[in-house]
């Protein structure tokens, strides 16, 4: 059941896709109060319950004892101290261990405060603006508040199938000669590979719309010449538009009027990677449909992905705090800088970046009605997205086209995926990875992963190779770094055969892991479950924090730490334990419901398989070179079954949006001798 309620006079932020009418009741479920700033819930929190949920943020799985601030943040350093990352996902559920659990959902752009049990341990407080829509949640179970939450805000993006393939990307790959290395060096050790991404530098001086003809002449021709061996070039896009005399998409902005404005009613410029921009003014239809419609030029070439980047928005500096800061370093000049002086200084250059003055300075016009940026922050990256699926929409209406962001809120999961930004290649953060993904899908983002390998900092070959072996359940598995680090395609380490080999395993559990992304798409469902979820009595299974269910057959249980050989692994139930070294070097051993320790070898993929469930494995031929080569309906089946098990396949075409014919699904049912002739 859910239910409604309005405070002050709430912006339309699309969120919704339901219409409900408004509650007439006071809201209850939580103690109300109205503060100066806004909108105030609390409630108790018994020892043992638990919150899950807010999407894309620090910590672990069950939120408790931190509070987390909705405020889209560029900020590359995602420790366990930061409050806010990329993204707002202003989603939770209260699961109670006396009393009905239920979800909550905050539609409010500005900043939300979720305080989960940090300034008192037992008290779950948020504190939202004072214009606002709260829905709240109640169901029977934590999977049903989900199942409801998100039919209310309408179904998830669906990726074309090639995107669910092994992808590579790199700040830094500099002109067409570089991405043509990456594919002979995967090509070259017999790895798949589906797509290669191209990072700022193939922009003329960071223009978005514009490739840089001096690194690829004849783009279209190159871009032909990757598809003829089977890779797919992504482009990214970022949200700042150049001011430069002459390049079109600048001059068409100003003269539309499609520009964020300052509070003079000038274009609003703050800068970015190509120094002074102005910012697209997505919140406004007219802005919207001109942005969107830009990205045709790419797609005219062969293009068929795209990632949008740099959306919270991020800004360097605006030209007004710039000046400031200028001014007074200058005045600092010669003088003897102590303790004090010297991290004022410091602090005045640090906090020219994203800074909330600069929020505050400019203003959309959201159809008619002018707002301050501030109000509608965590707007921004989902608009932008909206603006580029709009157009695609129009452009190639059957046609999926990859589409993911960087910044999000919720509402945005129906236009396009996300990824997790500028984490590190840092142990806890392949550990973050995977806590982050439960909750992404709680509000809707399934088409989402993280960095394989880690952005920032140099990726170790058994760190890489940990991420992988998690990164091959990920929806988006793609494995990218930062300008200036360790090269970190998997061809540049010793162990290619390794790498080859776990590669090859997410080629073959596609079948699977392509059909379950789709169920749950269709149905509203989550495809990356915490244990708590499937076995609410269980109250091990709400301590796991590192394992995850994958879709309706499996578990997983990633090995994260420095140099361990395996880990302690939970079952909440019996499961068939299959060790994968290759796709075709499986063995399989039946363990009973408890605690284990499990040896997980560097170059072991383990999976557990559920009572009377099963899998299709794709059945590989040795030189596979991308998703093309797993072909629908030449499987084998993994399976647990005391008797018999069953399964319903999804397959569609993967590149249309035709989901629901009765053709698409099937159920199979094998039963227990079957199974074990095929597999164990
Ligand atoms: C941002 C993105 C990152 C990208 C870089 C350069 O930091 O998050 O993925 O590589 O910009 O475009």
């Amino acid at each position: 059941m859910i239910k409604k309620y309005i405070f002050g006079q709430p912006l339309e932020t699309g969120a919704v896709t339901q219409t409900i009418a408004a509650c007439s009741q006071p809201l209850d479920l939580m103690q109300l109060s109205h503060t100066e700033e806004g909108v105030r819930l609390s409630c108790q929190m018994e020892p043992l319950d638990a919150v899950y949920g807010l999407g894309e943020q620090v910590r672990g799985i069950n939120k408790r004892g931190f509070s987390y601030v909705s405020y889209a943040t560029d900020d590359p350093f995602h420790t366990e101290s930061r409050h806010a990352l990329y993204s707002a996902h202003n989603f939770l559920i209260l699961s109670r261990t006396s009393g009905d659990s239920f979800g909550i959902f905050i539609d409010d752009p500005g900043i939300v405060v979720f305080d989960v049990g940090e300034t008192q341990m037992e008290r779950l407080v948020i504190q939202a603006g004072k214009d606002c829509v709260i829905y709240t949640v109640e169901g029977n179970s934590l999977k049903d508040i989900v199942k409801q939450f998100r039919e209310l805000v309408g179904r998830s993006y669906i990726a074309p199938k090639w995107a669910f393939g092994y992808q590579q990307s790199r700040w830094g790959y500099a002109c067409a000669e570089d991405i043509r290395k990456v594919v002979q060096g995967y090509h070259g050790k017999n790895i798949p590979l589906d797509a290669v991404y191209m990072d700022i530098d193939y922009m003329e001086q960071f223009k978005d719309f514009t490739v840089d003809a001096e690194k690829f002449p004849d783009f279209a021709d190159f871009v032909e010449e990757m598809r003829v061996q089977g890779i797919h070039l992504v482009p990214i896009i970022d949200a700042g538009v150049k001011i430069e005399e002459g390049y079109s998409v600048y001059e068409e902005g100003v003269q539309g009027d499609y520009f964020c404005k300052g509070e003079d009613e000038t274009d609003f410029t703050g800068a970015v990677w190509p120094g002074r921009s102005h910012f697209p003014d997505v919140l406004n239809a007219g802005a919207r449909a001109w942005f969107g419609g830009k990205y045709r030029v790419l797609i005219e070439q062969g293009i068929d992905g795209f990632w949008n980047d740099m959306n919270e928005p991020a800004i360097f500096y605006s030209e007004k705090n710039l000046k400031k800061v200028m001014d007074e370093i200058h005045s600092l000049k010669d003088q003897n800088l102590g303790l004090h002086e010297f991290y004022h200084m410091k602090g005045l250059v640090d906090g020219l970046s994203n800074s909330e003055e600069d929020y505050k300075s400019f203003y959309h016009n959201m159809d008619g009605v002018k707002i301050r940026h501030d109000r509608v922050h965590n707007l921004y990256g989902y608009h932008m997205t909206k603006a580029a699926s709009e157009a695609f929409d129009q452009i190639a209406p059957d046609q999926r086209i990859l589409l993911f962001s960087r910044s999000s809120y919720i509402g945005m999961h129906r236009y396009g995926g996300i990824w997790t930004g500028d984490n590190a290649s840092w142990w806890s953060h392949l550990l973050l990875s995977i806590q982050q993904m439960p909750s992404l899908n709680m509000c809707g983002i399934l088409y989402t992963g993280s960095d394989i390998g880690g952005f920032g900092g140099d990726a170790t070959e058994d760190l890489l190779m940990r991420w992988l072996e998690f990164g091959i359940f990920t929806p988006l598995m793609r494995n990218h770094a930062a300008a200036g680090t360790r090269e970190q395609e998997i061809y540049q380490f010793g162990h290619t055969e390794d790498f080859r080999n776990i590669i090859r395993i997410r080629y073959g559990l596609l079948p699977y892991l392509y059909s379950e992304f789709m169920k749950c798409a269709l149905n509203n469902e989550m495809y990356f479950r915490p244990l708590a979820f499937d076995y609410p009595a269980d109250t091990h299974a709400a301590q796991v924090e590192d394992q995850l269910m994958v879709g309706g057959s499996i578990m997983i249980a990633p090995v994260y730490r420095q140099n361990a050989t395996g880990r302690y692994v939970y079952l909440p139930q019996d499961m068939l334990m299959v060790r994968m070294k290759s796709l075709e070097d499986r063995t399989c051993k039946v363990m009973e419901q408890g605690h284990h320790y499990v040896d997980i070898a560097l170059n072991e993929v383990v999976i557990f398989v559920k009572k009377n469930h099963m899998l299709p494995v794709a059945v590989l031929d040795e030189d596979v070179k991308n998703i093309s080569g797993v072909v629908a309906g030449r499987y084998e089946w993994i399976g647990f079954a005391e008797d018999a098990a069953e399964y319903v396949l999804y397959e569609d075409d993967g590149v249309s949006k035709k989901y629901t014919p009765q053709e698409n699904w099937k159920k199979i049912v094998m039963t227990r001798e079957e199974l074990g002739m095929a597999v164990c």
